[in-house]
């Protein structure tokens, strides 16, 4: 049986405390513009298709990243290793660190757009903006893939609001 069962007025809360149940891989979304660095922590990140190879971020709106994205018209979309938590948290903003700091924990490179690249991250998406649009209080890009790096290794899980990792054997 369900805890609580709403079939009409959901509230932001309910909307939140359902998507708490929607365990994804963690992401760093990154952009750098005019010698101005920014990026967040994402799970809403997916992949669009092969052919061309595209994928797609939702980003809010009074995220930093937000515009420097828009004016800019690339991204970077860094998937984070097990490992990798005290990452995604600088980049969510939650580990008390300046946000200027955000680019001081993990060793940063460049692949094709020049939006920053981690070093060791399971997979990195350099990606030029395809196509936007907005949707409430967030933007969904649309990156065309134009630079591409990956390793094996364990992903970094965020699920019932945690962050986590995967219960197989490694
Ligand atoms: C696990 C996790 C997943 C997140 N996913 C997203 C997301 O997909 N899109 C988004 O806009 N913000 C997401 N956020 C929130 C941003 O990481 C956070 O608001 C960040 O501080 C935004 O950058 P800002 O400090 O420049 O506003 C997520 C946060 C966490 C902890």
């Amino acid at each position: 049986m369900p805890d609580k069962v709403v079939y009409r007025d959901v509230s932001g809360s309910d909307f939140k405390e359902g998507m708490r149940h929607l365990a994804a891989s963690v992401t760093v979304i990154t952009v750098a513009h005019n010698g101005k660095k920014d990026g967040l922590t994402a799970t809403a990140t997916c992949a669009v298709s092969a052919e061309p190879p595209q994928l797609l971020v939702c980003v809010n709106k009074e995220a930093g990243a937000h515009d420097l994205i828009q004016e800019e018209g690339v991204f970077g979309v860094n998937v984070l290793a097990r490992d990798q938590e005290d990452i995604a948290k600088r980049f969510a903003g939650i580990d008390g660190a300046d946000r200027i700091d955000r680019y001081s924990l993990g060793v940063w490179t460049k692949i094709a757009t020049g939006a920053p690249i981690l070093e060791g991250a399971l997979a990195s998406f350099d990606c030029q903006v395809a196509e936007s649009m907005t949707v409430g209080t967030h933007s969904i890009f649309i990156g065309r893939i134009v630079g591409i790096n990956f390793r094996p290794g364990p992903p970094l899980i965020y699920g019932d609001a945690q962050f986590t990792g995967l219960s197989i054997p490694l």
